[in-house]
């Protein structure tokens, strides 16, 4: 067992930036977020829960919209629901959608159809139709069928309008990410590529189609980038490209979507972006291209996800079980796991996860926190530092889970997935509640037609 005889790591100090924008300590280890304890939430509405620090996502828009001379759009897959959804379209952002799901939790939101952008590698009849449905201003486009299929419901469509679409381009820029989540190199499923010319050959097609109206490109070269640089050649080669299809086809396209992707600290080493450092690089990147090919600047869009809501996001568990095994090691077992978060297993993700809710003044041991689901891959965090007198009952906090948590969560074992709290102003308010077994049998119908 390793044991570090130091004074344990205080909640906020050194990790302050990993917590919520407004959390701070109580007595008696209690953290409030929102003017609310979490202890309190722990007790009221159960473990796990998803807690959402409401000023800490406003702020973060608010600071987008400030930074970027453009236009800003949450990437919904991060997190959506219909108060999120609200708070996003208060502090001006648009909203970028992938299926028609988040389109209609956005519809049911009211948010403006004019600020909606539609995505997707494999837009299904049923997306395109319902964004047709509710006009959504612009659809990004991913295949040559769904160009053709596109064409074609918009001409079968009773509005008589064109839509409004972009291309998305792969421009074979390595994002230095996870494999899973780095999407702008050349071989991968998202995009027409640039490098085999069928960028340029998408641009035709969408250009003779009466039916659809070419604004601008899009581009996305993953999740999770810290590399600047990267980003910046992306938006380089994007211009290059508005440059050739202005000089081959005479059109010159007004927007120009680089995407999201913009990193999250998750642990203290780790680099966070910052949007006061990132807007100005990347219309720098992009004016100068522009120069360069005598362009007029693009209307710019960026579509941070995580950036806006991970932070915000902390993660209530309950230890259900502490063992020592010979070797060593601790594990302690918490009332979640893969189902609620399954991102240390999808992509070796890493996490700072603190005790909370009593003082814990003793040393502290490097612990290994797991979930309760029926696999040795279901853990949640390798190298936690916490009291070497953690027992079940305690309660921990996993920071840094506002984004792709709720959204990627599962029933795996039948388990219900946890509700999502916002805080705020001292209240907290249930944005989506504890899934129940009537929920999971709601939809096992038994076989009766
Ligand atoms: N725009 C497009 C077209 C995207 O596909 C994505 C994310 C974003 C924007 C926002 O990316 P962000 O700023 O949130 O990194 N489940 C993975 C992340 C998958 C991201 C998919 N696309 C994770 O948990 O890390």
């Amino acid at each position: 067992m390793t044991t570090i005889g130091y004074e344990p790591v205080t909640p906020l100090g050194e990790d302050a930036r990993l917590w919520p924008l407004t959390a701070h300590r109580g007595a008696r280890g209690e953290v409030f977020v929102g003017g609310v304890g979490l202890t309190r939430v722990a007790k009221q509405c159960g473990t796990p829960t998803h807690v959402v620090d409401e000023a800490d996502i406003r702020r973060r828009c608010h600071d987008y919209q400030r930074a970027f001379d453009g236009e800003v759009a949450y990437a919904g897959k991060a997190f959506l629901c219909r108060t999120m959804a609200r708070w996003v379209q208060q502090e001006g952002l648009s909203l970028d959608v992938c299926s028609a799901g988040e389109l209609a939790v956005a519809r049911a939101a009211g948010f403006p159809a004019e600020q909606i952008l539609l995505h997707g590698n494999a837009k299904t009849p049923q997306d395109l139709a319902a964004a047709l449905a509710y006009r959504v201003s612009r659809i990004v486009l991913d295949s040559e069928t769904e160009i053709t299929r596109l064409a074609a419901l918009v001409g079968r469509s009773p509005h008589g309008r064109r839509q409004q679409v972009l291309i998305r381009v792969t421009p074979g820029v390595d994002a230095h990410s996870h494999r899973a989540i780095t999407t702008g190199t050349d071989d991968q499923k998202f995009g027409f590529s640039l490098a085999s010319g069928a960028a340029e050959e998408a641009v035709a097609r969408v250009l003779a189609r009466p039916e659809l109206d070419l604004v601008g490109l899009h581009c996305h070269i993953g999740s999770q980038v810290e590399q600047i640089e990267a980003l910046e050649r992306a938006a380089e080669l994007m211009v290059e490209l508005l440059a050739r299809i202005r000089d081959t086809h005479g059109r010159t396209l007004s927007q120009l979507d680089l995407g999201g992707g913009h990193a999250v600290a998750y642990r203290d080493y780790d680099t966070g972006s910052d949007p006061a450092e990132l807007a100005p690089r990347l219309s720098a990147a992009v004016a100068n291209a522009c120069a360069t090919h005598r362009l007029p600047v693009p209307h710019l869009i960026v579509e941070p996800g995580r950036a806006i809501s991970a932070r915000a996001g902390v993660t209530l568990y309950r230890v259900i079980s502490v063992k020592r095994t010979a070797a060593g090691r601790v594990f302690v077992a918490v009332d979640g796991g893969m189902s609620d978060n399954p991102r240390p297993a999808l992509y070796g993700a890493r996490y700072t996860i603190r005790l909370i809710g009593r003082p814990a003044p003793g040393p502290h041991q490097l612990t290994t926190v797991v979930g309760r689901h029926c696999e040795a891959g279901d853990v949640l965090a390798e190298d936690c530092l916490l009291p070497n007198d953690i027992h079940p009952g305690d309660l921990l906090a996993m920071l840094c889970t506002g984004a792709y948590h709720h959204a990627m969560s599962s029933n795996y074992n039948l388990v219900p997935r946890p509700p999502v709290i916002a805080l705020s102003n001292g209240t907290a308010r249930v944005l989506i509640r504890r899934e129940t077994d009537a929920d999971l049998l709601r939809r096992d119908v038994g076989g009766v037609f």
